[in-house]
């Protein structure tokens, strides 16, 4: 299979992890008989400092001509935001991206190791007897993200919007990958309060009514995030709006031990995807060659997946990353005892071998 990749490595420890997950495509290219051609392109801080911009049109013209986005992170010091360089940097550029390439559906499943339950904030008794499998479907281009913002003497105003075919493009994806698993759906709002939320109701309904085999269920976001907490063994595939779906995905990082686990795509109806880490630029440990990769890495096998339908691809990559960890091979955010403490290349070439 031939395919175009964009690389988008970003600011921070994204240039670090972008290169790892570039060893792990090449790889999985050669043993599998595939040809990645990879086309850099630039957005965020790094941009700023190549085009003045946070997201050229060079970038946008990059990633239109290929066949799926890589993306690393974007954004720089929280002391810092304000200076020119970082002010809105990552409005600017995810989210215009988002929206460009109509990105309305994001997946963000919970991976819990087992081989690292004694750094998951859940207590290890309880991972040993009962296993997390979820996902979060996250609407992505709609909400208070994309509507009105604006402050004007001493007032700020921020508009939620959603519209019955924002709600039900995502609700039907959602009902499709439920289907495919353990066939329950958590759909969570804030009925109670909120007209955006009435109406996604009442479209997530409308839309159950052709998937007779999936228990569909909802949660306020409140007790949504209560329940996650207490008992996340209960859920199989979330689906919830783009700010809820912001904060709850935060908290699901928290059961597989680092942010720097996790992956995450975003798709639009043809499957084009931008796949990134949930982990963010963490300039803070920038430069020095330690962060942890496989959060990256992992987003290479949803490319697999999602876009270009490699199935065993993606697995050669989960499983490879699996035994890495089995065989004690950690980064610093999730080290422990007796195991191997590795730098971001180091453990990199571990899961290179591992496939
Ligand atoms: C995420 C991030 C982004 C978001 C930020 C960087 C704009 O937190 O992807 O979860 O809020 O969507
Ligand atoms: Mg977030």
């Amino acid at each position: 299979m031939k395919k175009k990749i964009c690389i988008i490595k970003g600011d921070g420890i994204g240039p670090e992890i972008i290169e790892e997950a570039v060893n792990v495509l090449n790889l999985i290219a050669k043993k599998y008989g595939h040809h990645f051609e990879y086309q850099e392109a630039w957005a965020g801080g790094s941009a700023w400092e190549k085009y003045g911009n946070h997201l050229p049109l060079e970038t946008l013209r990059v990633a239109e001509n290929s066949d799926a986005i890589l993306f690393g992170a974007v954004g720089g010091r929280s002391e810092e935001r304000n200076e020119p360089k970082w002010k809105n940097c990552e409005k600017n550029s995810v989210l215009v991206l988002r929206k460009h390439f109509n990105l309305f559906l994001n997946l963000r499943p919970a991976i819990v190791f087992n081989s690292l339950k004694n750094i998951s904030v859940l207590k290890s008794k309880l991972l040993l007897e009962n296993k997390i499998d979820l996902i979060l479907v996250r609407e992505l281009t709609g909400g208070i993200y994309f509507s009105e913002h604006k402050t004007e003497k001493g007032v700020a105003e921020d508009v939620m919007r959603y519209s019955e075919g924002e709600i039900r493009r995502v609700a039907k994806f959602a009902f499709e990958l439920a289907k495919k698993r353990r066939k329950k759906l958590t759909s969570v709002d804030k009925a109670n309060v909120l007209d955006c939320s009435r109406l996604w109701r009442k479209v997530v309904e409308g839309v159950a009514k052709d998937y007779p085999e999936v228990e569909l269920e909802h949660l306020y976001i409140d007790n949504a995030s209560f329940q996650m907490v207490k008992n996340p063994f209960q859920f199989d595939v979330i689906l919830t709006e783009n700010m809820f779906g912001d904060i709850l995905s935060d908290l699901l990082a928290l059961f597989s031990g680092s942010i720097g686990i996790l992956p995450s795509a975003s798709l639009n109806e043809t499957y084009f995807g931008l796949y990134e880490p949930v982990s963010g630029s963490a300039p803070d440990i920038a430069g020095y060659g330690i962060a942890n990769p496989i959060g990256q890495i992992l987003s290479t096998a949803l490319m697999m997946r999602y876009s270009f339908g490699l199935e065993k691809e993606a697995k050669n990559i989960e499983q490879a990353v699996k035994r890495t960890l089995e065989q004690g091979y950690r980064t610093f955010d999730i080290w422990e005892k007796g195991c191997q403490k590795l730098t971001t290349r180091e453990i990199g070439g571990k899961i290179c071998q591992n496939i």
